[in-house]
Formats: C-alpha cells, sequence, structure tokens
C-alpha cells in the first residue's frame, strides 16, 4: 500500500459519470470526512467542482477536493496515483483507457479496484501486470461491481460455510440469477461493445471468451469446466428450468481466477455454471427458450460490426446517461449460489445469497466498488496474497461481506 502520509485516502476516478457519481455520493454521504477523506477525479474541471459543489452539501464535508487529470496522460495518472492510498475507477471503457492507470498504481504502491466486465482488458492486464504488482505488493482489484462480486463472493462464502460445516468444499456450484430489476448505462453499453471489438480483431481476445479457463493464470489455463449453458435446461439441483445468464461469461471466469490464485482450495477439478432460473414445467421451458432466444439475437447483433455500431449509434444511451431515480430506487437483486459436495458421510447440499433493496448495476455497485475500496484501505483482506492482478474473493475475501451488509445487503450462506 502506498505511504500512511497520501493526501487522500480514495480517489473515485470517472466521479463526473453515470456510476462514479454514486460511488462519490456513497463514500461521502456513508462516512463522515474525519474518518475518510475521499477526493473526485476526472478530466474536466468545471464538471468535477460542480459535482464537489452539489456532494458537499448532500454530506458534512467542508469541501470535497478534486483532482485533475486525463485517462490518456499517463504522467497524470501517476500524479494521482501518488496522492492517495486507494483509486476506485470507473473510467470506462477499460480497454481504451484502464491499462495506464494500472500502471501508475502498481509504480505508487496505490491499491485499485474496478468495475469492469472487458475479460479481454482483464487478461492483458494478467499477463502484462500480474508478476509486477506481486512483487510490488499492490492489489490490483477488478470487476467489483454486480460483475462480479455477488457471484464471486457468494461461491466463496459457499465454499467457506462448507468447509466450516462439513470439512469439505463443493466440487460443483451452481449460481442463479434469481430475482433482478434495474436500468442500464451508456458506459455499460460502451463497454459491452468493446468487447464484442475487442474480439473481432484481437485473437487473444477471442481466446479469452472461447476458453472457460481464460483468466487463470498462465500454464494452468485448462481444466474440466466446459463453460457457460448455451440452452434452456431442466436444472440438475432445483426442479425448475434454466436459461443461460448474460454475465456468465465473465462470472464464471471470475471464479475460476479466484479458485486458481487462492491455491484451488476448491480443487482442481471444481466446476461452476451461471444461469437465470425460470419455473418448473412448459411454462417454465417455454420462458428458458424465449430468454435464451434474446440473449442469442442480442449476441449476433453485438457480434455484426455494422449492427454494433449502429446499436452504438442510434440505440444505446449517450454515454454519462443511465436509468432515471425511479428506476434505481425500484431496483432490486438476488443472487443465490447452491453448492453440491461429498464428505465419507454422503452428500451435503449449502447455499449462499447476496442482495439488496437496489438497482444492482448502479445503487448496488456503486456500494459494491465503494465498500471494496474501503476494504483494501484499512487492510480488511482475508486472502493469500499481498499483490496482483486479482479478483474480489481472492484478493478481499469474505471481509467484503461484511461491509456489504453494514450497507444494507443481504449476505447468507447457510444448508439448503
Ligand atoms: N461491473 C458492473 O456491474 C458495472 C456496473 C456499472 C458500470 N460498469 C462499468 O463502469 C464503467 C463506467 O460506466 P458509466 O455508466 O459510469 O460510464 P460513463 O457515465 O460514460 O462515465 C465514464 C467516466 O469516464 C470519464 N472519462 C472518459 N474519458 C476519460 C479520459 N480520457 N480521462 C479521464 N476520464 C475519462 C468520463 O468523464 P466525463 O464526465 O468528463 O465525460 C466519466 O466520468 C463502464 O466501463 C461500465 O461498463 C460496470
Amino acid at each position: 500500500m502506498s505511504s500512511t502520509t497520501s493526501k487522500y485516502d480514495i480517489v473515485v476516478w470517472g466521479a463526473t459519470g453515470f456510476a462514479g457519481r454514486l460511488v462519490a455520493e456513497h463514500l461521502t454521504s456513508h462516512y463522515p470526512a474525519a474518518e475518510l477523506s475521499v477526493a473526485l477525479g476526472g478530466r474536466n474541471k468545471s464538471k468535477l467542482r460542480r459535482l464537489a459543489a452539489e456532494l458537499t452539501g448532500e454530506s458534512d464535508q467542508a469541501e470535497i477536493p478534486i483532482v485533475v487529470g486525463d485517462a490518456t496522460d499517463p504522467a497524470s495518472l501517476r500524479e494521482m496515483a501518488a496522492q492517495t492510498e486507494v483509486v476506485c475507477t470507473t473510467v470506462g471503457p477499460y480497454t481504451t483507457y484502464g491499462t495506464a492507470l494500472v500502471e501508475a498504481c502498481i509504480e505508487a504502491g496505490t491499491e485499485y479496484c474496478d468495475l469492469t466486465g472487458e475479460i479481454n482488458w482483464v487478461r492483458e492486464m494478467i499477463d502484462r501486470y500480474h508478476d509486477e504488482a506481486m512483487a510490488a505488493d499492490v492489489k490490483i482489484v477488478h470487476s467489483c461491481g454486480f460483475d462480479s462480486i455477488p457471484a464471486d463472493l457468494g461461491v466463496k462464502l459457499l465454499q467457506s460455510y462448507a468447509v466450516e460445516e462439513f470439512g469439505d468444499p463443493c466440487e460443483f456450484v451452481q449460481i442463479y440469477l434469481e430475482d433482478g430489476e434495474g436500468g442500464v448505462s451508456g458506459g455499460t453499453l460502451a463497454s459491452a461493445a468493446e468487447l464484442f471489438e475487442a474480439a473481432a480483431t484481437d485473437p487473444i481476445a477471442r481466446e479469452t471468451l472461447s476458453n472457460p479457463y481464460s483468466l487463470a493464470p498462465p500454464g494452468e489455463r485448462h481444466g474440466v469446466d466446459t463453460g457457460e449453458q448455451r440452452r434452456p435446461q431442466r436444472d440438475s439441483i432445483r426442479s425448475i428450468w434454466t436459461a443461460p445468464s448474460p454475465m456468465a461469461a465473465v462470472n464464471e471466469r471470475v471464479i475460476r481466477r479466484s479458485n486458481a490464485l487462492l491455491a484451488y482450495p476448491w480443487g482442481r477439478e471444481f466446476r461452476c455454471t451461471e444461469v437465470i432460473p425460470t419455473s418448473a414445467g412448459i411454462s417454465g421451458a417455454a420462458a428458458a427458450g424465449g430468454i435464451a432466444l434474446g440473449l442469442g439475437v442480442g449476441t449476433a447483433a453485438m457480434k455484426s460490426r455494422l449492427l454494433r455500431r449502429g446499436l452504438r449509434r442510434f440505440v444505446f444511451p449517450e454515454p454519462g446517461t443511465g436509468p432515471s431515480k425511479a428506476e434505481m430506487e425500484s431496483g432490486h437483486f438476488s443472487v443465490r449460489v447452491i453448492g453440491r459436495g461429498t464428505t465419507t458421510d454422503g452428500p451435503f447440499t449449502v447455499t449462499s445469497e447476496i442482495g439488496a433493496e437496489l438497482d444492482p448495476g448502479y445503487g448496488a455497485t456503486a456500494r459494491m466498488l465503494g465498500e471494496a475500496g474501503m476494504c483494501l484501505l484499512r487492510g480488511e483482506t482475508e486472502s493469500p496474497l499481498d499483490g496482483g492482478i486479482l479478483t474480489p474473493a481472492s484478493g478481499i475475501g469474505d471481509p467484503l461481506g461484511d461491509r456489504l451488509r453494514d450497507v444494507g445487503f443481504a449476505v447468507t450462506a447457510g444448508e439448503w
């Protein structure tokens, strides 16, 4: 971690964006100024000043400081990283704007967390910076939003419970996006488009999307898991139908990386699948078929260069915009994990759940990123690793569940 004499505890980099503002709002309103010094970072001084004035009015802070830089100016990022203990960044697409900041944080010894779901870019960070970040004892924790904290931490909490209660981890877990309602921002859709853009042009990005173990350490990018569920299926644990999940490609790879970085506590044969549950019977099968079809059409559209560009230009909301306050206030989500294991006494089934009465992609994501930053700042981590390109479960672990509970999330683990 950077020196304890840093000017700020946390810089929210990208504070003027849709997600960044919510992260800044959460940190400045939830923590008194005497406890936490937060600075707002971005490229536009006047926008930052306006935001600082608004947030100052909503908190006990006398004045919220700003830090100006540009993602395309590495010197400005080095200067920012040197002034803070932790950077929480929402400047995306990360494939375009993220790399120089990772490099600056490693150089400055500053802990880092982000919201990326761009696994092509995470793979690039692993290959370029994991060893350097390890040597520098700097934690670079990717995917600290709705992708991938509920799935990744949910599996970790479930496995901790299984080991505690049954003495063994589960060899198979299924992640269910059980319930969810929320909106999507221009920035998120731009980042999704960037992932498809990369897959069209970059062979490593294509390999990252096709290999279920692509985020594992080099030399360990193989295993028994066959990858995402692609069709409606009868569930092997509950008597219901399930559909493919749009986030499975990201979350499953992040979870497999967690297992690898933690030195395979869940075994080399460990398997995980993320799905959307529907219901039993014909109506459940039809609903799962409808979701699978919709996802297939959406993916095909994003794979076509022409359609992708058309969607970005004419359909997707502009970067900087997102769901309305009313949409966010009516949002909610629940991610359930169910795992099966076996002991000498026979099989067991355990479960965990992470959920909140908050819009998953924004209200909840802002708290998840902010609290991940708080864990890094306070050293509240249960991880064998002092540095590296990490996942939420491997870089922070169970203490993040406690912090999420404290800010209104339901976080549970128990028998199924
Ligand atoms: N994992 C999840 O669950 C999750 C959820 C939500 C969002 N996200 C991800 O978070 C990212 C942000 O989403 P968003 O909706 O907040 O996007 P957004 O509203 O477009 O915000 C992007 C931010 O990046 C800043 N920015 C752009 N170019 C910059 C540059 N050259 N230098 C410095 N700052 C620059 C923008 O500054 P200006 O204000 O000056 O334009 C803005 O603050 C996306 O990658 C999205 O996919 C992930």
